[in-house]
């Protein structure tokens, strides 16, 4: 869709934006200076749970994660919503307490915001951070021999789905919305403090279609160990039973061309490899010499990581085993 629009802003135009349309990434980054960049993003979206409290958070967390995902600490954020006129003003209070309340979590002041009338409701942020234009992480960073290392696990999609058709366990829903309503942060910090350049967050377009946005802006070549991809219990179960997200049988068609699977995993293992999901972790590309440092790191902040496969010379391409 953005096609048209891309070739009317000419990069040379535009020196200081070190990430725009012409390559696009997490956020977009504009540079202040020579150690200062602005990283600016936005992200609302349909509920994903009943509980509007949650909601809120949810969409807080999933909108400052793109900020985190380029390797920034966002610092300002604005509220986007989308209000049904109909719905209790209690509820529509509880999105925007949840939102705030996350932003207030990650250290980010909510400072205003737009709200129009719509029959289903919407709710997200704009979010403003800083990085430093050299120590950006950026979906072209991977190199092959790097470790690819995820901080969230898979299957938020799939336990929101069951919700939405009344067959979840609550437990299984709750063990999701506290996957989501976790800040990338922490995982952004301690790949940024040991030099990390490479990642993005995963999140609609599933594991496989951000990190074949990975591949194909790196130039590299991807595989995964599937038995190490951590995935929610809960979503194995649901996936038994044939149950996605419309987005996940989308992602499916769309990138399964760039992927391929060990014939041993059944339809329903690599189904939940095209999780559609709702702020899901970051998928990091770590230079295998740093993956010690990282770890130790992600430790001592109780951030919990995997290493899900490597980065490898070729042509783009996803293989997984
Ligand atoms: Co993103
Ligand atoms: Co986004
Ligand atoms: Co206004």
């Amino acid at each position: 869709m953005l096609r048209p629009v891309q070739g009317m802003f000419d990069p040379s135009d535009f020196p200081d934006l070190l990430v725009g349309l012409g390559d696009p990434d997490d956020a977009a980054v504009w540079r202040l200076s020579e150690d200062r960049a602005l990283v600016i993003t936005t992200d609302f979206f349909t509920p994903v749970v009943d509980d509007p409290y949650d909601y809120g958070a949810i969409a807080a967390t999933n909108a400052l994660s793109d900020v985190y995902a380029m390797g920034g600490q966002p610092f300002l954020a604005l509220n986007i919503a989308a209000l049904p006129p109909d719905m209790p003003a209690e509820i529509s209070a509880e999105i925007l307490r949840g939102g705030a309340e996350k932003a207030r979590e990650a250290g980010v002041a909510l400072a205003g915001g737009h709200t129009i009338q719509d029959k289903e409701p919407k709710y997200g942020l704009v979010a403003i951070g800083f990085v430093h234009p050299q120590r950006m992480i950026t979906k072209r960073g991977a190199r092959p021999g790097d470790a690819l290392v995820l901080s969230k696990p898979l299957g938020f999609g799939t336990i929101t789905t069951a919700l939405k058709r009344d067959q979840a366990d609550p437990a299984d829903v709750a063990e999701a919305v506290r996957w989501m309503t976790r800040l990338n942060k922490l995982a952004s910090q301690a790949a940024s403090a040991v030099g990390v350049r490479g990642g993005t967050d995963v999140t609609g377009f599933s594991l496989l279609g951000h990190g074949w946005e990975m591949a194909v802006a790196s130039e590299v070549r991807l595989r995964l160990f599937f038995d190490r991809i951590p995935i929610l219990d809960g979503a194995k179960r649901y996936a038994q039973e044939w149950i996605f997200p419309g987005g996940s049988m989308d992602n499916r068609l769309y990138y399964s061309p760039h992927v391929h699977f060990d014939p041993r995993l059944d339809e329903a293992s690599q189904m939940l490899l095209f999780d559609a999901q709702t702020s899901g972790g970051l998928l990091l590309s770590v230079p295998a010499e740093k993956v010690e440092a990282l770890f130790a790191n992600a430790q001592s902040l109780d951030q919990p990581l995997w290493v899900i496969g490597e980065v490898e010379q070729g042509e783009p391409f996803i293989e997984v085993n």
